[in-house]
């Protein structure tokens, strides 16, 4: 170590991409939600990024997605310029971004939840170095989500562990629609064990960017029905969450996933998202429910692809139907292995942090 300062800082985070149970589409003013929205982030789909603040050369931005140039720079520049305006120190430095996915990109993952999550961290806690605020605090989570949303509006829901919340609900004073908030309390541990396997019916690229989808809200015939339709289905899913009621679980999960594609349908211009296969999934999931008595359902993003949401004590069963019956409806028979992401009860301490803020000589030692 030379002991000479270097002036050059480095965070680095891993975020999970999170699986919405109750849905949020549509927007209102900079993306907060027409309606709140629930989910759990899962184990094995997640972004690592490293960000690294330097003063050489003079390339304000640079981007690298699994070692190469990434594509989606322009998005990440697009969103460091809006959000410098919380963050001034930003405009200080040279800004290096390595960012990797646990998953294939062709993999039908909305990649943009984990990405910002992790992006939304590393800012966080340089921010939070830079001013000597407390680390471990409600503060830096809450700060990490409204970062996180003003980047993509799910991925405020990824930086916390297990159940979260985000938008305003009369079921939790402290929800809001700058961030989410976690859900900790009194879930039935029947919930803890979560699987999700999704099921790839198209890896392709998406047919409706997000932003679209989320614009079509607007003015859209059912909006009113929508809104109070969200209201009401976190308030029974939340209720199924402490009783450990399986059934009112899935009742509520399907109407949400179907509710969405309804509402996509319906919208001008209207959009059809859901694949032959993927309806062929979804009978032969409700089909296996009803003939084995497993409670087994399907919750569905903006896309073709089938999450098949079981319960781990079922899970033999399930990944027995999965092989015989399902992955011929697979695109080139692949699906993921996914599972409810870990609790702990310290979020900063849930292995999610690669390594800490550190500058100088330690920053040298660590890179290389
Ligand atoms: C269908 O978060 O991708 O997955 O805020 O425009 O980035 P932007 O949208 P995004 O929308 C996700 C919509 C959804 C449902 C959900 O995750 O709640």
């Amino acid at each position: 170590m030379s002991g000479k300062a270097k002036h050059q800082y480095l965070s680095k985070w891993r975020c999970p991409s999170n699986i919405a149970l109750v849905k949020y589409w549509g927007k209102h003013d900079f993306q907060k939600p027409m309606n709140p929205s629930l989910s759990f982030v899962l184990q094995n789909a997640f972004t690592e990024t490293s960000v690294e603040l330097h003063k050489d050369g003079n390339q304000k931005l640079e981007f690298y997605f699994e070692g190469v140039v990434g594509s989606f720079g322009d998005r990440i520049e697009k969103y460091l310029d809006h959000v410098s305006a919380e963050l001034p120190w930003l405009n200080k430095y040279n800004i290096r971004i390595h960012s990797r996915n646990s998953f294939p990109h062709s993999a039908g993952i909305a990649s943009s939840a984990s990405s910002f999550g992790a992006l939304a961290l590393c800012l966080t806690e340089l921010d939070f170095a830079f001013s000597g605020k407390e680390m471990d605090s409600p503060e830096f989570w809450q700060k990490a989500s409204i970062l996180a949303r003003m980047g993509s509006g799910s991925a405020c829901r990824s930086v916390y562990p297990v159940f979260s919340i985000w938008g305003k609900t009369k079921l939790f004073e402290s929800s809001s629609d700058e961030y989410a908030i976690p859900v900790t309390e009194g879930i039935s541990p029947v919930f803890s064990g979560l699987r999700d396997a999704i099921l790839l019916v198209d890896s392709g690229t998406k047919e409706v960017a997000s932003s679209v989808g989320h614009r079509l809200m607007e003015g859209h015939i059912y909006q009113r029905s929508r809104i109070a339709q969200a209201h009401e289905n976190i308030n029974e899913l939340y209720l199924a969450f402490l009783s450990g009621d399986q059934e009112k679980f899935i009742t509520v999960v399907e109407n949400e996933a179907l509710s969405l594609h309804a509402l996509m349908m319906t919208s001008y211009p209207s959009f059809i998202l859901l694949k032959p296969n993927s309806l062929e999934l979804i009978s032969r999931i409700r089909r296996f429910r009803d003939k084995s008595g497993i409670p087994v359902c399907f919750t569905i993003d903006a896309g073709p692809n089938i999450h098949l949401l079981y319960f781990e004590e079922n899970e033999l069963d399930v990944k027995a139907f999965i092989e015989e019956e399902l992955l011929v409806f697979c695109e080139n028979g692949k699906w993921i292995d996914d599972r409810i992401g870990e609790a702990s009860p310290n979020p900063s301490k849930r292995g999610v942090k690669e390594s800490v803020f550190v500058d100088d000589c330690i920053f040298e030692k660590l890179i290389s």
